[in-house]
């Protein structure tokens, strides 16, 4: 198996378990108690950057090499791109009505957890399809020189000073993460 698409797989593990951190404070405010915001902000956080600034960059390399090789895909795939954009846009959204909820706006708590809930089913979907049939697929159909030019352009892509601080800056949020989880 490709090396890129182990580590895509080692971020979706590393998401389900931010995810399931992130359905336990969405269970806080369901039962009407109070979340823990220092932990809710650094998944936010997490959730509104790494995705968006890394993670779907790097499939979007992969599902362009697919489609040059493979032509027209089935539906659910050529939906695979268009979600990252709504998966931004659902996370947007619940930062939004979190944002609402520190400027002590009485917003209905049903609105934090459903922006929150959309969010969390999407990622979960969307994951499932890419595991399911995306990397077996692009597994198939590329060649090593394909995997070898991808992996080109990650390489170039990671060398960027503007990324190798925001990769810093998120790998502080999930220590954050860890340590209150630990607790
Ligand atoms: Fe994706
Ligand atoms: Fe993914």
């Amino acid at each position: 198996m490709s090396h890129i698409i182990e580590k895509l797989q080692q971020e979706h593990g590393e998401f389900r378990v931010f995810l399931k951190v992130f359905d336990a404070q969405l269970d806080k405010f369901r039962q009407g108690r109070s979340p823990n915001y220092e932990l809710l902000d650094a998944l936010l956080d997490f959730f509104t950057s790494f995705p968006d600034e890394w993670h779907h960059q790097k499939e979007d390399l992969v599902y362009d090499a697919v489609i040059e090789k493979a032509g027209p895909m089935t539906d659910s795939l050529v939906n695979l791109r268009a979600e990252h954009e709504k998966l931004a846009a659902k996370a947007g959204h619940f930062e939004d009505r979190m944002a609402h909820l520190r400027r002590g706006s009485d917003l209905p708590m049903v609105e934090i957890v459903e922006a929150g809930e959309a969010y969390d089913r999407l990622l979960r979907h969307h994951m499932v399809k890419e595991d399911q049939v995306f990397f077996p697929m692009a597994q198939k159909i590329l060649s090593v020189d394909d995997w070898l030019q991808i992996d080109d352009q990650i390489s170039q892509q990671r060398e960027n000073p503007e990324l190798v601080d925001k990769m810093l800056r998120i790998r502080s949020v999930t220590d954050v993460i860890s340590e209150i989880v630990a607790e």
